[in-house]
């Protein structure tokens, strides 16, 4: 499938081929969306294996790579050509797959010293706001969607405060992972915005391991409160006061408390939207399809506009034992 063209089209073209050598996870999606939703199309995306040889990106998703890196290509690869590692998951749910050592040119994923980094980013507005932020209406407190308990994938941290969590607040869980009504992908923000607060917790405490489970809160208007890595950690990539996080308090009961009061207390609430007036926050696209597009298009971006020559020696040194720079 060739997605991109230039008008007349004629298969000659300058725009540099990027090959997805395998959908992540099997999931298929539209190559428009590049142009369509990120208006990115200076390249031509494929799928198709055959063009290999011309392709000068080659974007390998991390889970797909067979553990002796069978389904990898066995051809030569041509001088021109830049192989991409991409990964969304932390170390703790990474395989250490063996040989991927000196394998590949770029890294993309979450972390701030990758060479293609993907994060749903806070940005600053053009002007200030000076309309009031309108709160959505709000019927429940405290709010969790989760759909994964288990524990292999490091879960137990934020299983363990959220069981003591609930015994002194409400949570409305909703999910699979302990039998909660399962959200349809419309009813995602609008529950998220039924709520005063929704609890951010990561599956794994990593630096940089910042999802879109806080993206979620801050686009529709509810508090996260996260848990994952340390609170400076968050501040860099978060307005202070947009989020309450785990450890401004000795413990779940001190943090139920808190939330207790902000609840009765409107104004002391209403601050935490503040940040509004000078920053935005664009709600992240929800299918799985759509959360792997993003990546892809950004990988084909930096194909066609850089061209250095780059190998990744210690791939696995990097992701596992050095920290985000
Ligand atoms: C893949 O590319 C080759 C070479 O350009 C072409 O002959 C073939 O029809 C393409 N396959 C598909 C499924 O588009
Ligand atoms: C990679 O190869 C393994 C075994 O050969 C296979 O099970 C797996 O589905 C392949 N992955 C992809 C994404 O093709
Ligand atoms: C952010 O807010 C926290 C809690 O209110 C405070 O302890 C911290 O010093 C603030 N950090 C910065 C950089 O202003
Ligand atoms: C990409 O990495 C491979 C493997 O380390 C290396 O042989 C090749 O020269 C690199 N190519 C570019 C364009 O950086």
């Amino acid at each position: 499938m060739l997605a991109v063209r230039s008008p007349g089209d004629t298969g000659a073209t300058e725009k540099p081929i990027v090959l997805l050598w395998f959908w992540p996870l099997g999931v298929r999606f539209d190559f428009q969306i590049c142009s369509s939703h990120f208006n990115i199309d200076d390249f031509i995306l494929t799928d198709n294996r055959s063009l290999y040889s011309q392709a000068e990106g080659v974007i390998y998703y991390q889970k797909g790579i067979n553990w002796y890196l069978e389904n990898m290509s066995k051809e030569p690869r041509p001088h021109f050509q830049r192989w991409i590692w991409f990964n969304v998951e932390s170390p703790t749910n990474t395989a250490k797959i063996p040989g991927l050592e000196n394998l590949f040119n770029l890294t993309m994923g979450y972390r701030r010293d990758a060479d293609i980094t993907v994060r749903n980013e806070v940005t600053i507005k053009e002007t200030e706001t000076k309309e009031e932020f309108v709160l959505p209406k709000k019927d429940k407190v405290v709010c969790w969607i989760v759909s994964n308990s288990n524990p292999a994938s490091g879960t137990s941290a934020r299983e363990k405060y959220y069981t003591e969590l609930s015994q002194h607040i409400k949570v409305d869980v909703f999910g699979a992972a302990f039998n909660g009504h399962q959200l349809k992908p419309e009813d995602y923000y609008p529950t998220l915005a039924s709520c005063k607060f929704y609890l951010s917790f990561e599956n794994s405490l990593h630096v940089d391991y910042i999802t879109k489970k806080v993206n979620g809160p801050l686009a529709v208007g509810t508090v996260p409160v996260v848990l994952g890595s340390p609170r400076e950690n968050y501040e860099q990539f978060l307005p202070n006061g947009s989020f309450i996080h785990f450890n401004d308090f000795p413990d779940a009961k001190g943090m139920a408390e808190n939330l207790q009061r902000l609840d009765k207390d409107h104004e002391a609430y209403m601050s935490y939207f503040e940040w509004r007036r000078y920053y935005e926050v664009t709600p992240h696209l929800l299918t799985m399809s759509n959360e792997f597009i993003h990546p892809v298009c950004l990988a084909c971006d930096h194909i066609s506009n850089y061209k250095e020559y780059h190998v990744v020696n210690d791939l696995y040194e990097w992701y596992f034992k050095r920290k985000p720079q």
